[in-house]
């Protein structure tokens, strides 16, 4: 699976922790930035992330930001992304059985990179439902 990754300067040591775990693991990483904790604006990394999933360069993404909530906004914007934010185990499994999530956003400053990890490890395995949820999905998309 390739997966585009991406974080903004309060991201930006979550996302070396994680793109270790993710090579580690046999997941081919295409790291959009930020490169430094120097400040950047979260929807400049929020948007190559999107572009890397929506023309399926990549299969998913994963962005960090302080509080996850600005990544996700942004992504959003692009047609064909359903980036979901998600703070706990449980909701990044449902967040792929029900919503086929492409992109999963994380709000770096409130986990510790072990949280992260294992919130990852199960949204990266988790498969899509499909079923009554395909219709659905599919009513999002009509509105991009
Ligand atoms: C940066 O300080 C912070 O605003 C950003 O990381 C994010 O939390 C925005 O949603």
């Amino acid at each position: 699976m390739k997966i585009a990754i991406g974080a903004d300067h309060a991201g930006y040591s979550a996302k070396k922790e994680v793109i270790c775990f993710l090579e580690g693991n046999g997941y081919s990483v295409t790291d959009v930035g930020a490169f430094s904790e120097e400040s950047v604006d979260y929807p400049d990394i929020a948007l190559k992330v999107a572009d890397m999933v929506a023309s399926h360069k990549d299969d998913r993404g994963i962005l960090f930001c302080g509080t996850g909530i600005g990544v996700s906004i942004t992504a959003n914007k692009t047609p064909g992304i359903r980036a979901a934010l998600c703070s706990s185990i449980v909701l990044a499994k449902l967040s792929r059985r029900h919503n086929d999530a492409n992109i999963l956003a994380i709000g770096a400053r409130f986990h510790t990179v072990k949280e992260m990890i294992s919130i990852i490890k199960v949204w990266l395995e988790t498969p899509f439902d499909g079923g009554r949820h395909t219709n659905r999905i599919n009513k999002i998309e009509k509105l991009t």
